[in-house]
């Protein structure tokens, strides 16, 4: 997914007081406080600037949390059929699909499941927009800001050559069934870099907004974390209703599950090859493929800020790349020591893999007022075999 960096964890936060051997091991745990806190959020800044916000489930879909999701969010984006047949079942409210590219042999059922259906291109809407219109959905374009705010090619839309959304230098016309523009952007920041990707947008939206009726900045908007500029967000959003005379919305993903959920493991041996490597039964490449992909280095529940033993943590793969990072410990971790890295709820969960059978983590949801504490997902040999015939 281009468009997800992993963020730095604010911090332990009320995992601090979680006792680790409460799960099994590996399992994802999820503080249903802390995602209220910023549904909250994000349901603020809606009431504020009149925009919808939606949750984009590639980041986040752990639907046994749906009913907390929909009490704050205007709906959902899904990516394709599944997430939109997810969205429906689950999550209610607005539906708004978007592909790179849509398949027509999926395409009628996912018309009839969106309110919003965005294509990618100018080609798809003359291929698929008849079909939207008559299943009664919104039609929109993606376009490509070809306006560059983040450092690292691999995740942004507007590198050159990319194949996500129509340059807006090569838009004269809009399609005639385009009531709506999408862009997508950015990547888990700040407000400034969306101010200044709509300063640069503006002229373009300005020229067309006689046929606009919605417009949707996409995700990649750190909102809920605490320096975000959210005053700055509420004014933009509502200048850009008023003068446009269209409903706004966002798509977001991380900003919903942040620093929201942990990742539980256990250490499995401790070995030496030029210092302590630790093998833990969490995997880079099957549960927090992010690490490699990115790459990133996720925070450690309890890593003393300095000093400590330093320990290589790897993964139970074969593959010698399925190293975690070097963490310190307060003295050498030992077999059967519990761990937990932060911030894991959102773009770890819904990309495991059971790659070497490996297990895939549990799920627990966590009421760290309460300290109440449920198990609603435990996986098993039948879920490894059942995925390979
Ligand atoms: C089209 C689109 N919308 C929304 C999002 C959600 O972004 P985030 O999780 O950073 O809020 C993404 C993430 O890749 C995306 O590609």
């Amino acid at each position: 997914m281009s468009q997800l960096m992993p963020t730095q964890s604010q911090g332990a936060g009320n995992f601090a007081t979680f006792d680790l051997s409460r799960v099994p091991s590996p399992c994802f745990v999820v503080d249903e406080v802390a995602l209220r806190q910023n549904l909250e959020i994000l349901h603020a800044v809606s009431q504020a600037s009149g925009a919808e916000i939606l949750l984009a489930l590639k980041a986040f879909s752990m639907w046994s949390l749906a009913p907390l999701v929909r009490t704050y969010l205007s709906g959902a984006c899904a990516s394709g059929l599944w997430e939109a047949k997810l969205a429906k079942a689950h999550y209610g409210g607005q539906i708004t699909s978007y592909a790179p590219a849509f398949k027509a042999s999926e395409f009628d059922e996912i018309a009839n499941l969106s309110d919003h259906i965005v294509f990618n291109s100018p080609a798809q809407v003359a291929r698929f927009g008849a079909q939207a219109q008559q299943a009664g959905a919104a039609i929109g374009l993606r376009i490509n800001p070809q306006h560059s705010e983040g450092g690292v090619e691999k995740y942004d839309p507007c590198a050159a050559g990319s194949r996500l959304g129509q340059p807006l230098s090569d838009i004269t016309k809009l399609p005639d069934l385009v009531s709506g523009l999408h862009m997508h952007s950015l990547c888990e920041q700040g407000f400034a870099p969306l101010a200044r990707t709509v300063e640069a947008i503006e002229p373009f939206l300005q020229a067309h907004k006689q046929q606009l009726q919605w417009l949707n900045l996409g995700g990649g908007h750190l909102i809920t974390r605490p320096d975000y500029d959210r005053d700055g967000l509420v004014q933009l959003l509502t200048r850009l209703r008023d003068t446009l005379d269209v409903q706004v919305y966002l798509e977001l993903g991380t900003s919903v599950a942040f620093d929201a959920g942990i990742l539980v493991g256990e250490i499995l041996d401790v070995m030496d090859n030029d210092g302590p490597v630790a093998i833990v039964d969490i995997s880079a490449t099957c549960h927090m493929p992010d690490v490699l992909e990115a790459p990133y280095r996720p925070a450690l529940l309890g890593e003393p800020a300095s000093g400590g033993q330093s320990v290589s943590l790897g993964g139970p793969s074969c593959l010698a790349g399925d190293v975690i990072g070097a963490y310190a410990f307060d003295a050498l971790p030992q077999a059967g020591q519990r761990l937990a890295f932060l911030d894991q709820a959102h773009y770890s969960m819904v990309k495991t893999s059971t790659f070497n059978g490996i297990a895939l983590p549990s799920i627990a949801i966590w009421n760290s007022q309460s300290d109440a504490l449920r198990m609603v997902k435990q996986f098993d040999y039948g879920d490894f075999e059942s995925r390979l015939s």
